[in-house]
């Protein structure tokens, strides 16, 4: 998906927002990182060697105030318009629902339907371009 937006000039000067729960270490530790965000930090440096400036914005977007810390954020960056969404943001836990249990079922929905709504909520109906939403079928 990334290499398709890439091929639209009109992308070339977008902004991208990663969002995840998880904080990136500082810029000037990332020639020396490893781990679990390695692969993260070095997708951002390919991209940001095709002129896309990216942001990354650390939330928990299933949280109920999502919605009111996405807002602040990006009023924070001092951006222009937010043309899109990706919402891609999940969580693995695949079971046959069956075996599954309450906690790990809220677990799984949080992010795709409270994340959903507090998309919703920021960017309500003509506030976009597009807005792209990942299911999830197990
Ligand atoms: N790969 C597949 O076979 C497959 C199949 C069907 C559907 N999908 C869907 O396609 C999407 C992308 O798949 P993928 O394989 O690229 O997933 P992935 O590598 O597991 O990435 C999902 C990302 O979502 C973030 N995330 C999870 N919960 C979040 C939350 N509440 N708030 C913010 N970020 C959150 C995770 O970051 P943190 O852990 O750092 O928060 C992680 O970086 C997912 O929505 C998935 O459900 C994938």
């Amino acid at each position: 998906m990334e290499k398709e937006l890439l091929k639209k000039p009109n992308f070339y000067q977008a902004l991208v927002f990663l969002d995840t729960r998880r904080s990136l270490p500082a810029r000037n530790m990332w020639s020396h990182i490893e781990g679990d965000m390695e692969f993260v930090v070095r997708r951002i440096q390919q991209l940001e060697r095709k002129i896309v400036t990216i942001h990354t914005i650390v939330l928990n977007i299933g949280a109920s105030d999502a919605d009111s810390q996405l807002l602040t954020a990006i009023e924070r960056l001092s951006i222009p318009r937010v043309l899109g969404v990706i919402h891609a943001a999940g969580v693995f836990e695949d079971h046959l629902i069956i075996d599954t249990t309450s906690a790990s079922f809220g677990r799984v929905l949080s992010s795709k339907l409270a994340g959903t709504l507090a998309l919703h909520r920021v960017f309500p109906p003509n506030a976009l371009d597009f807005f792209i939403l990942f299911s999830s079928i197990g």
